[in-house]
């Protein structure tokens, strides 16, 4: 497992490798909830009555900061009882020092913070399973490259977060395969976000039945994608 090069830029992370930031140097967690928590519909969804589980899979853990905001919106919204699962899948984990540093910056998620970091210290190459939150939430780490775990994914999606470097510093994840195998995990009613408005994403969804929408970006992104399956 190789760890992410990073530098600190204002407090914030930047990628030395891909050169390119990992969240919105405006405000991270205002686009997280902009981008990724309403591209999704995900307070409607998970304040819905009658919702046991909910599965989503994130491409690029990155921070976490995207799993942090959302399992605070589960804890908070979602009936009792029920239970998220929470894939994210990451090629270059940040070290545990950098993880620390970031989460210092959003105290608001200080005790799901304090839990993720306890199991982090541990984090190995491959699966990483963590029953947080008293077993409510499970977070499943996978230090991998994403289009070697999706093939062995077969976890029902409800919800996509398409998180990733700009395609245009990052290309070899958006690829087609990443999709298809999208496709093979939706149903009809899987939702996507995604910061990119880039036509390689808007088409290559549309090519695999997904209903693409254009909005506004965050930030000082133009545009943002989000959308259904719909085939
Ligand atoms: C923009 S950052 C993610 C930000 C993150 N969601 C956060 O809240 O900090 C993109 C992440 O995708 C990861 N990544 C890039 N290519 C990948 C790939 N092919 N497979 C898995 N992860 C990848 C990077 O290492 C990086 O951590």
């Amino acid at each position: 497992m190789q760890f992410s090069n990073i530098k600190w830029i204002n407090n914030n992370p930047y990628s030395i490798d891909y050169n390119d930031i990992y969240f919105s140097t405006d405000d991270g967690l205002q686009e997280t909830e902009y981008v990724f928590i309403q591209g999704n519909q995900l307070k409607q969804r998970f304040a819905s009555h009658d919702i046991s589980h909910f599965t989503i899979i994130e491409t690029g853990f990155g921070t976490g900061l995207n799993f942090l905001a959302v399992a605070a919106l589960w804890l908070a919204l979602a009936p009792v009882g029920a239970k998220l699962q929470y894939i994210s899948i990451e090629k270059y984990p940040l070290t545990l020092a950098d993880l620390s540093r970031a989460h210092a910056s959003w105290p608001q998620f200080a005790a799901i913070s304090h839990e993720l970091l306890q199991h982090y210290a541990k984090l190995k190459a491959g699966n990483n399973i963590y029953n947080m939150a008293a077993g409510l939430i499970q977070l499943t780490l996978q230090a991998d490259d994403i289009l070697d775990a999706i093939p062995q994914i077969s976890q029902i999606v409800d919800a996509w977060i398409l998180d990733g470097f700009a395609p245009a510093k990052n290309p070899d994840m958006w690829r087609p395969a990443l999709f298809e195998h999208m496709a093979r995990l939706s149903h009809t009613n899987t939702t996507f976000a995604t910061f990119t408005s880039a036509g390689v994403v808007r088409r290559g969804l549309q090519a695999t039945g997904f209903d693409v929408k254009k909005h506004a970006g965050f930030g000082k992104k133009r545009e943002m994608l989000s959308g259904v399956f719909i085939e």
